[in-house]
């Protein structure tokens, strides 16, 4: 019998990752006052995605996972979110149409501002201040002032992250992510690159199936899918003050489950997923879909030990592996992981994240992800997954639809000497709009070849209908 968990119950346990708060009684208030304020998800919302998920366990979707390393105060506008969600939902209406696979999308935003750090303290210059850890926890600028933990801050996470939730549901409804829409987009990042035709060539087949449609009577009148899609939020579950606080007892839908409702999914940081600490602990007991990092010391047997404790029931879509092991290393962990989850039986989505084990240090001095690494490693996914049987379930990208010069390489083969042109991210590195598309262009090609091994044919039309 597991022990009896609480919303609380992970304060009793080892915790890694947590910022040194100088007011505990600041810190109390702030947490009671979060707790009172409106749900950000809905229960019913958060078991759709669940849903959604267990079809990709099945093997019969594809999870596509992407937003910022680190959202900011600072970078809170309409026009990043507009363009963040644009390049997002592009990349995944690719997965789609030319990979044949239906995809559940689940963004990287409103709510991803805590920041586990690999050191607890930053030098510059002979002076030494706590790191950075997120805009909810404290500030980017290098002063004793902006470092010191406030838990005001927190307060300002919450209603940035509602703004842009209000902001993305108004979009879903509102059109602006009906399939002809998000088809039409020609990205001006994409003039004169190969990139450009290639999209151009999938956009004319999806506007003559939608004709095709339109004739047969299926419109934006009588279906759904043709005018909005779903789309859910996630973050990595660190800050366990805030996410408890967030936590409530489902009485609308009667469930009586607890919900984190700071987002449909979270995930566990592959610093903080020892079994007996606190941010495992806290998991456990939410309805969520819950992510889990899974980077290369974790050994198959300590992998079973947290499905057991996070999965009890093995409900597909309860959890999603987000493997990041870097190109250089996957073969070499993947495999034996994947062996452990099917000898065991365990249902689980496989997801890859082919940033966080390809971090480099640039000439430069910049934080960089080589994109050729970052390519290396979903193809060596799929090929793993292939050999095993296995469904190569998702990809989780750091992203932006800005055009910044943040990882090296891609069709516009940015070298070394770019990265300082436009270097915005407060933490890693991510892919720009282009180096977005190029990776969801993999993928889709990957998906087909994945189906084509298991001789199925495709579940959606149009590009895979040829
Ligand atoms: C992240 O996703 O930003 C992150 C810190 O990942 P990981 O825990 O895998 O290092
Ligand atoms: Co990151």
């Amino acid at each position: 019998m597991p022990a009896p968990w609480s919303p609380e119950s992970w304060r009793s346990k080892p915790i890694v990752q947590v910022p040194d708060y100088p007011d505990s009684a600041a810190l109390a208030d702030v947490e009671a006052r979060l707790a009172k304020f409106p749900p950000l998800v809905f229960a019913n919302e958060v078991l759709a995605l669940r849903t959604k998920l267990g079809k990709v366990a099945e093997g019969q979707s594809f999870l596509f996972q992407g937003g910022d390393c680190a959202e900011s105060f600072k970078e809170h506008s309409a026009n990043n979110i507009r363009d963040y969600f644009r390049i997002f939902l592009q990349s995944a209406l690719v997965m789609t149409f030319q990979g044949g696979m239906p995809v559940v999308k689940v963004g990287r935003i409103a709510g991803q501002f805590a920041k586990p750090r690999s050191s607890n303290v930053e030098k510059l210059n002979g002076l030494e201040l706590p790191s950075y850890r997120g805009d909810i926890i404290n500030g980017f600028d290098f002063t004793p002032e902006s470092r010191m933990p406030d838990p005001q801050r927190q307060l300002q996470a919450y209603r940035q992250s509602a703004a842009t939730l209000n902001f993305l549901r108004a979009f879903l409804q509102g059109g602006f992510a009906s399939l002809e829409n998000v088809n039409r987009w020609a990205l001006d990042f994409m003039k004169g690159k190969p990139i450009e035709k290639e999209y151009e060539k999938l956009a004319a087949k999806i506007s003559s199936t939608l004709e095709i449609m339109k004739a047969l009577g299926i419109d934006e009148a009588n279906t759904r899918e043709l005018v909005t899609t779903d789309f859910f939020t996630s973050h990595e579950a660190l800050l366990l003050g805030y996410e408890q606080a967030m936590t409530r007892k489902d009485e609308v839908m009667g469930s009586g489950r607890w919900f984190d409702t700071s987002a449909h999914m979270i995930w566990i940081g592959d610093r903080t997923r020892q079994p007996d600490h606190a941010h495992v602990e806290f998991a456990r007991g939410v309805a969520n879909p819950i992510g889990l990092k899974c980077g290369p010391s974790l050994e198959p047997d300590g992998l079973i030990r947290l499905i057991d404790l996070l999965s009890p029931d093995n409900e597909a879509g309860r959890l999603t592996l987000i493997c990041r092991f870097g190109s250089d290393k996957v073969e070499k962990h993947l495999p034996t992981l994947i062996r452990a989850v099917e000898k065991e039986g365990r249902k689980v989505v496989w997801s890859c994240d082919p940033m966080h084990g390809n971090t480099i240090t640039a000439t430069t001095g910049h934080k960089t992800r080589p994109f050729q690494r970052v390519r290396e490693e979903v193809e060596r996914f799929f090929s793993i997954h292939r050999g095993e049987g296995t469904h190569a379930g998702g990809v989780h990208l750091e992203m932006t639809g800005q055009n910044v010069t943040e990882c090296t390489g891609g069709a516009m083969q940015i070298v070394d000497e770019q990265l300082s042109q436009s270097y915005e991210t407060l933490c890693d590195p991510r892919l720009n709009a282009e180096q977005s598309l190029e990776i969801a262009f993999l993928v889709a090609d990957l998906l087909r070849r994945e189906r084509e091994s298991r001789g199925q044919k495709a579940a959606m039309a149009p590009a895979a209908a040829e």
